[in-house]
């Protein structure tokens, strides 16, 4: 039996249902039919040539003031409400290929979205996606059931939407990263609607790399729709402690660990690690683990080509005992996000994380802080994407496909990335929207060997990142090399990795 095509076609009877509210968007329109059906678009409108906002409408739109503090723990209903346009209005047509996003007040009831994301950055980053799908839908009611430290499997994020997918009570959307935490956990255990459809209505088979659609995809269809691409092997410091010590950016370890003695020379933690909620340990063993073996020797622990008994997995470990020399002596109390923190505040010199690390400065107001790829991995983009996509059973399914077409605009994109730290999963972002860092990593991903994260989802079964991360938390209580060794090695062996 194929679900696939028959919840395509009911995604199909949404999206022409839409169309027929797009007022401006007769020339997108063409194209999109053109597409649809299997054809390639005569009319494409370029860039310039997508028709202007209509003036009235885009002043209309409701500036939901991105919160500046704290997570919402509980749920809660989020941007400001706007008045609602009396009729269907085409508004600010975004100008690209695919579709156009317009005003729609039929669509109406609750939109839960479930997510992990509650540090600065992230709330920002989410708040802005749902300010632009309130312009368009504003008699939903958003509900933001984001959970806190759901990240490693100490949070309780990944468990909720568990039990509750179990149970039959999926939220509209919700948070998965890309690769296999999408395809093994929810999509090949028939728990999501493909969406196709979605994406040759919506343009997004043309703007979005091939990469990422083809890691949202499994047995012939695409199961969710990319928010961004987050790149996790950063090196992130603080300027002025660099400054007022007088190095540079390190690229090499033994640069790396040069830099950690004289920070600490002069008193200063070197270091700001934060493994309370398991996960920031296994995150840098991931980039001293790249840094070590090298772009294809690391993507060989996945597919077999590198064995854990490799000696330059000794070697990676022995690294990472070092760096705990120079890491704050409180770690095991507070979280990464706490640890960057500290960078902000001055409190410790450096820290290893991934690019949300960027949307957390931003969100911070610190402005003063460099960046490099982690030690040994220049060339090297270790990326992970975060995603959202259509769970079967979902209680508002119309309102679930149109949060999915705003995630997916461009609109959308460039509301969300420029305050996450991400980088747009389309390729025809408006680069000066984003921030110093990004600009850069958006021309690294073009140029760098891409490999998958093994934290962050991407590389490996659900089951094999929980496990490893708890392996890399047990390491940072005890620091044994010998016994973390062996259990990387079972870690792999349970997961069916290591025959
Ligand atoms: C990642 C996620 C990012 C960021 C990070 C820290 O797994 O993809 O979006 O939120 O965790 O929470």
């Amino acid at each position: 039996m194929d679900h696939g095509v028959n919840q395509s076609r009911s995604i199909s009877a949404h999206i022409s249902r839409r169309r027929l509210l797009t007022a401006s968007g007769s020339l997108a329109l063409a194209a999109i039919v053109v597409q649809a059906c299997g054809g390639q678009s005569p009319a494409a409108p370029a860039p310039t040539s997508a028709p202007p906002a209509p003036a009235a409408t885009a002043t209309s739109a409701p500036a939901a003031a991105p919160a500046a503090t704290a997570p919402a723990a509980t749920a809660t209903t989020a941007a400001a409400a706007a008045a609602p346009a009396a009729t269907p209005t085409a508004v600010a047509a975004p100008a690209t290929t695919g579709a156009v996003l317009a005003v729609d007040n039929n669509i109406k009831g609750k939109l839960e979205i479930f997510s992990w994301w509650t540090s600065g950055g992230e709330v920002e980053a989410l708040n802005a996606t749902y300010a632009v799908f309130k312009k368009y839908f504003p008699n939903v009611e958003i509900v933001n059931a984001a959970i806190a430290g759901g990240a490693g499997p100490g949070g309780n994020a990944k468990a909720v939407l568990k039990t509750r997918m179990i149970a039959g009570d999926p939220p509209e959307s919700f948070q998965v990263h890309l690769g296999h935490e999408l395809i093994d956990t929810w999509a090949l255990t028939d728990k999501m609607e493909p969406l196709d459809d979605l994406f040759k209505s919506e343009g997004w088979v043309e703007v979005m790399p091939k990469q990422l659609i083809d890691i949202a995809s499994a047995n012939g269809h695409i199961w969710s729709v990319p928010w961004n691409i987050h790149r996790a092997n950063i090196l992130w410091y603080n300027k002025k402690i660099f400054s007022d010590v007088g190095v540079q950016a390190p690229t090499t370890f033994d640069e790396f660990f040069a830099v950690c003695d004289k920070v600490k020379a002069k008193g200063i933690v070197p270091l700001a690690l934060g493994e309370s909620q398991p996960f920031h340990t296994a995150h840098v063993f991931e980039t001293i683990l790249l840094g070590t073996l090298g772009g294809d020797g690391w993507s060989g622990l996945f597919n077999g080509k590198t064995a854990w008994t490799d000696p330059k997995l000794t070697q990676a470990l022995d690294t990472l005992k070092k760096y705990f020399n120079y890491v704050n002596p409180d770690y095991l109390s507070i979280n990464a996000s706490e640890a960057a923190t500290l960078v902000d505040k001055g409190g410790a010199a450096m820290t290893i994380n991934g690019d949300w690390t960027d949307g957390q400065f931003k969100s911070e107001k610190f402005a003063d802080y460099g960046y490099v790829p982690s030690p040994g991995t220049t060339g090297i983009y270790d990326t992970l994407a975060d995603s959202f996509g259509l769970p079967k059973g979902a209680k508002n399914r119309d309102a679930a496909l149109d949060f999915l077409r705003v995630g997916g605009s461009k609109e959308g994109q460039d509301a969300f990335n420029p305050l996450k730290g991400s980088i747009s999963a389309r390729t025809d972002a408006d680069k000066s929207k984003y921030g110093e860092y990004q600009q850069w990593t958006m021309d690294q991903w073009t140029k760098n060997q891409l490999v998958p994260s093994l934290v962050h989802g991407a590389a490996a079964k659900e089951s094999w990142v929980t496990d490893y991360v708890n392996t890399m938390n047990t390491f940072a209580a005890k620091q044994d090399t010998a016994a973390t060794l062996k259990a990387l090695q079972q870690n792999c062996a349970d997961a069916g990795g290591c025959k």
